[in-house]
């Protein structure tokens, strides 16, 4: 009872926290409509009112959390609610390191690669937070309709992309079965948008499922619990104040109610797509919903035990936090964060795009990042527990862009000789304190992450760095390039206890070249991952 009552006035203050900062955000230009729509989810929404015991729709949270910068509150995507899985199946993700993302279905073939351009806001194109948005401008759903009735990928082989990317290192991957467009990628029995009204039934999920299996990659499902295509008789797709508009994006005086028993035949609609994939598709080790999901978290255990399940369930319960996009770019301003992380024990990944363009494909998704900026972020998220979850787009017809391959030769060549330093780790979390390069541990093993020889200054703080130095450890017995074996010569301060090197300019590479520092001490217990355990 105590516990119950205390539980209540917790979230009470959350929800008084939460609309304190929305009202103080409506102050500042370009923020009302947003903080408008924020305060709204705050007070009837899942989220404000914790609403794990049924998940309902979640209107717009996803875009409204996006421009929510995150705070040492750790609110929405930062924020883990509930016990963690500790059924053994679900222990792999910790160590996971390394997934890759694909957001892939109809909306690729659109040519924005966004479905954020169906929403029309304040200011034009040209003032959006989206970047899509601002270049490809604003287009109905019912364009992506349009694509999606015709869409037919002729040349999708999961099998390939996943024979690369286990090479490379990854090993989990995440795909859509479902965006917010709704168009569903297996032949749902529900719903009118999807394979089995306009691909005669051909299912899209289960090749690509076989094909992590086949490869021994984790395979991870995501869902969106927004379908704009359910209700789109019903939603309005403009977010300026008085514009109502339909999904054509004809404006209109005022669109039809939601009849009584919309919301229970959402539900109803949405438990069904949920089950599906959650029992007729065998082991699924990651549920990655977006927005809300169609059932809570025990329920999706009882379906899947062994399940690993994202913060991304209705009101942010689940068994990791989820930041995105420029987090790792910006580890300076994010660092009080990322600590408040790991002091509450959460596990968390940080998802972003690596190719050009959109999550979703769009002509500069050919463009794949260079292996020296994954390698850094990933070094960045290792040192403090965290997962990459790289989006890389497959293009509309099936296939990866040429340049992910190349990525993925490259990634494999580097795991072929560092791979022990983001695998065989359990600690971390002295950069940039004690070094000025991240840094993982095992045991006396400590590996510092030195950052590709050409910087590039969009991959992140900090700018530039020469000489390594690691603060506060006693003397190396041994310092090694990882890559090569070399040994390489170093001062050490006794009395500052500090290590500096520089690892000669013809032994830098184009990725992260790992230093290897054996100390002749263990590194005490207070470096390893407490959310690990
Ligand atoms: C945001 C976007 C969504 C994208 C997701 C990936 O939630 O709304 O389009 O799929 O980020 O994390």
């Amino acid at each position: 009872m105590k516990t119950k009552l205390c539980c209540a006035a917790r979230k009470r203050a959350r929800v008084f926290f939460q609309c304190h900062r929305a009202v103080e955000k409506m102050a500042r230009p370009g923020w009302r409509a947003p903080a408008i729509a924020y305060l709204v989810i705050i007070l009837i929404g899942p989220s404000g009112l914790g609403a794990e015991k049924g998940a309902a729709p979640t209107p717009n949270l996803d875009e409204v959390a996006n421009l929510t910068k995150p705070t040492l509150a750790l609110e929405g995507k930062y924020h883990v609610l509930g016990e963690r899985n500790r059924n053994l199946d679900a222990q792999w993700f910790s160590r996971a390191a390394f997934g890759l993302f694909m957001h892939w279905g109809p909306e690729s073939a659109q040519g924005s690669g966004e479905p954020w351009t169906c929403m029309v806001s304040e200011g034009g194109p040209e003032k959006s937070g989206i970047g899509p948005v601002r270049k490809y401008g604003f287009h109905p759903p019912s364009e992506f309709w349009e694509v999606a009735r015709k869409w037919n990928p002729n040349s999708y082989n999961p099998d390939k992309w996943m024979a690369a990317a286990k090479e490379a290192g990854f090993t989990y991957a995440v795909l859509t079965t479902k965006h917010h467009l709704g168009y569903a990628i297996w032949p749902s029995k529900v719903g009118d948008m999807g394979v089995r009204q306009f691909l005669g039934g051909r299912d899209l999920l289960k090749p690509y499922l076989d094909a992590c299996r086949s490869h021994g990659i984790k395979a991870g499902l995501y869902y969106s619990g927004m379908d704009w295509h359910f209700d789109h008789e019903f939603m309005n797709f403009s977010k300026i104040p008085g514009k109502k508009l339909n999904w054509r994006h004809e404006e209109v005086a005022d669109l039809p109610a939601r009849p009584k028993d919309y919301r229970a035949r959402f539900r109803a609609f949405d438990e069904t797509q949920g089950r599906e994939l959650l029992t007729q598709y065998g082991k699924i080790d990651l549920w990655w919903p977006d927005g809300s999901s169609p059932f809570t978290v025990a329920k999706i255990r009882e379906m899947q035990p062994g399940i690993v399940i994202n913060n991304r369930t209705s009101g942010w319960y689940g068994d990791y936090a989820t930041p995105e996009g420029a987090f790792l770019s910006r580890v300076d301003e994010n660092l009080p964060i990322i600590r408040e992380m790991l002091k509450r024990g959460y596990l968390w990944e940080c998802c972003n795009l690596y190719n050009g363009g959109s999550w979703h494909y769009n002509p500069e998704s050919e463009k794949v990042s260079e292996a020296g900026k994954l390698l850094w972020h990933l070094a960045i998220a290792r040192s403090f527990g965290g997962n990459l979850l790289a989006d890389i787009a497959p293009r509309p017809n099936g296939e990866m862009p040429d340049q992910f391959y190349e990525r993925c030769r490259e990634l494999a060549a580097w795991m072929a000789h560092s791979r022990e330093a983001i695998y065989d780790m359990d600690g971390g979390g002295v950069y940039p304190e004690q070094c000025n390069v991240p840094v993982t541990i095992a045991a006396n093993r400590w590996y510092l992450h030195s950052p590709p020889k050409h910087w590039q200054p969009h991959w992140g703080f900090p700018a530039r760095i020469d000489s390594l130095v690691l603060q506060k450890v006693p003397k190396p017995s041994r310092v090694t390039l990882l890559r090569t074996g070399t040994m390489l010569p170093f001062d050490y301060d006794l009395s500052t206890e500090t290590v500096r090197l520089t690892v000669p300019a013809e032994l830098r590479t184009e990725t992260t070249d790992v230093v290897l520092v054996e100390l002749t001490k263990q590194a005490g217990e207070r470096f390893q991952f407490r959310q690990w355990k």
